[in-house]
């Protein structure tokens, strides 16, 4: 029976958008498997490498200097073709016939369905290994890249704060995420915002009218209001905001989209060491044997759970850091 194989060979890939940290979760996975006595191959622009058999060995000069690197160098793609029974074929054909048993696929939760239908269609044992920067999978308190790219947030919030207060603006500053709220939420508190917009509680321009109304009553000539991308465009707010503000202050608001800027960049000191934490794990589950899991770190610990788990559970925000980070706001 294959399941009572011990596993050997296994290969890593990342797929979707990229995130800072995805190098070194590779590291960890190549520099673990070897001291769990495996070989380990690389694919290339994830799982449309697998279909194309773009499948290649992977030895310790591969994974030498990349610790610091912003991006893959294994390339990501959002693969269509995998989607089909087919694609999934060719790429078991193409992972047994190298003698691949295990797959690590680095990158977000849509990204582990397509790992999942592998594992139970094909009997590959995969491992999901939370990487990207929106923070939106459940399983884990923090995903590879998210920390790395709240700080090029609130790089660009502080740069942006100085422009601000010379000029009396209000600036709308969109960040990315997804449908998550997770990078304005925290870049909103880190970096001493005076609003916040994020799909998990609405889009509420009224209120953020009166709140900046409010603001400018009380003395407070500019305001950086963090915008999520998925509550609604900043060009939107902005323009929806204009009845509730006077003449000045409708002259002086300005919209900053801050774009892929977000996902590039040396990984954090917290990236790393997540990123090194999950790629260790993640080869010590395989040479347990175990397939159809991902892992993740909560409160600190090492956790792992079925891989449905990841679209099976929403990740909810803390209502306590959002009434901290609201009440801060002010
Ligand atoms: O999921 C990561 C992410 O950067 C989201 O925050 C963003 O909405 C999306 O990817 C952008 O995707 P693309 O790089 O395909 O434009």
């Amino acid at each position: 029976m294959e399941d009572s194989l011990e596993i050997k060979t296994i290969a890593v890939l990342t797929s979707g958008g990229d995130s800072p940290g995805m190098n070194v979760a590779i590291r960890a996975v190549c520099k673990a498997a070897f001291a769990f006595g495996m070989s380990v191959y690389g694919v290339r622009r994830g799982y449309q490498g697998l279909i194309n058999n773009d499948i290649f060995r992977l030895t310790s000069k591969e994974v030498g200097g990349i610790i610091d690197r912003g991006g893959t160098f294994l390339l990501s793609a959002r693969c269509e073709d995998f989607r089909n029974v087919e694609g999934r074929a060719k790429a078991a054909e193409n992972l047994k016939a190298h003698g691949i048993q295990g797959l690590i696929v680095i990158g977000g939760d849509g990204s582990y369905r397509g790992a999942d239908m592998l594992y139970k269609e094909h009997g590959i044992k995969v491992i999901g290994l939370p990487g990207t920067i929106d923070n939106d999978i459940s399983g884990t308190d923090f995903t590879i890249g998210f920390d790395t790219a709240l700080n090029t947030i609130l790089d660009a919030v502080s740069k942006i704060r100085d422009t601000a207060t010379s000029h009396e603006r209000t600036y709308i500053i969109e960040v990315m995420g997804r449908d998550a709220g997770y990078l304005a939420l925290y870049a909103c508190m880190a970096g001493g915002g005076d609003g916040l917009l994020i799909p998990e509680r609405g889009y509420n321009i009224e209120e953020m009218g009166a709140h900046i109304a409010q603001r400018f009553e009380n003395g407070k000539l500019h305001d950086i209001v963090i915008c999520a991308e998925g509550v609604a465009p900043a060009e939107k707010v902005a323009e929806e905001l204009k009845p509730y503000l006077t003449k000045k202050e409708q002259n002086e608001m300005r919209v900053t989209i801050l774009g892929h800027v977000q996902r590039g960049g040396a990984p954090t000191a917290m990236d790393r060491i997540l990123a090194s934490k999950l790629g260790y794990y993640a080869v010590e589950m395989l040479a347990e044997n175990q397939g159809g899991i991902m892992v993740g770190v909560e409160s600190n610990k090492l956790v792992t759970y079925p891989i449905s788990h990841a679209w099976k559970y929403k990740k909810h925000i803390s209502e306590k850091d959002f009434e901290i980070t609201m009440a801060l706001a002010k």
